[in-house]
């Protein structure tokens, strides 16, 4: 069992993905850790897209592509005409997290089922990243069939996504964090 702490400290976005495809009882584990986070009331207002399949994965970024690049603010422009653009670095596998939208707490509780996500991908050794970009998918042309296509159901609303795979290069140095966020009283 790995320890927790270890595992906190140690987790890093991972964007470079061997192209071997994440086993099943990886992918299991990795979507029952996301089943144990808490949530308000405990109404685990959530639900899970778990994608494996390479020509969905690459159309959902091709379709986030096009909305970026369509996008008023330069930044996303930019982001999009990067050589290779691709919203999940080319993952072999991606969850997609949704949330109940008449729940008030859906947005924290889906967040709190992410991080179970990316802490237990890390234990198992594989690599993961947080990808919101990819909600541009929804947005453009292409887009409005997409949550029906994707097994999200009725009155749920795509939130959060991680892109995971087994990790092509060791996790990166970790950065220097805060200090001068935390008041003991
Ligand atoms: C809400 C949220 C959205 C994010 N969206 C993206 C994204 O679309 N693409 C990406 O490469 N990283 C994304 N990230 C990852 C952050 O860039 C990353 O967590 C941050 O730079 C800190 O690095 P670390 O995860 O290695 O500690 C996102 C993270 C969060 C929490």
């Amino acid at each position: 069992m790995n320890n927790i702490l270890e595992v906190i400290k140690k987790r890093r976005s991972v964007r470079m993905f061997k192209p071997d495809k994440v086993k099943k009882e990886d992918l299991e584990i990795v979507v029952e850790a996301a089943l144990y986070a808490p949530s308000a009331r405990n109404l685990q207002p959530w639900h899970f897209t778990v994608i494996t399949d390479e020509k969905l994965i690459n159309e959902i970024s091709s379709l986030a592509k096009a909305a970026m690049t369509a996008d008023k603010n330069s930044s996303y422009q930019q982001r999009a005409a990067e050589t290779n653009f691709h919203v999940f670095y080319h993952a072999p596998a991606v969850i997609i997290v949704s949330g109940e939208e008449s729940s008030p707490w859906a947005q924290a509780d889906c967040a709190a089922a992410m991080q179970n996500i990316l802490l237990a991908a890390e234990a198992l050794g594989l690599g993961a990243c947080w990808v919101n970009l990819f909600l541009f998918a929804f947005r453009g042309e292409g887009g409005e069939a997409l949550p029906g296509r994707l097994g999200i159901p009725e009155g749920y609303r795509p939130l959060y996504s991680a892109a995971l795979g087994y990790k092509a290069q060791d996790n990166l140095p970790v950065p220097p964090k805060k200090k001068d966020c935390i008041t003991y009283l």
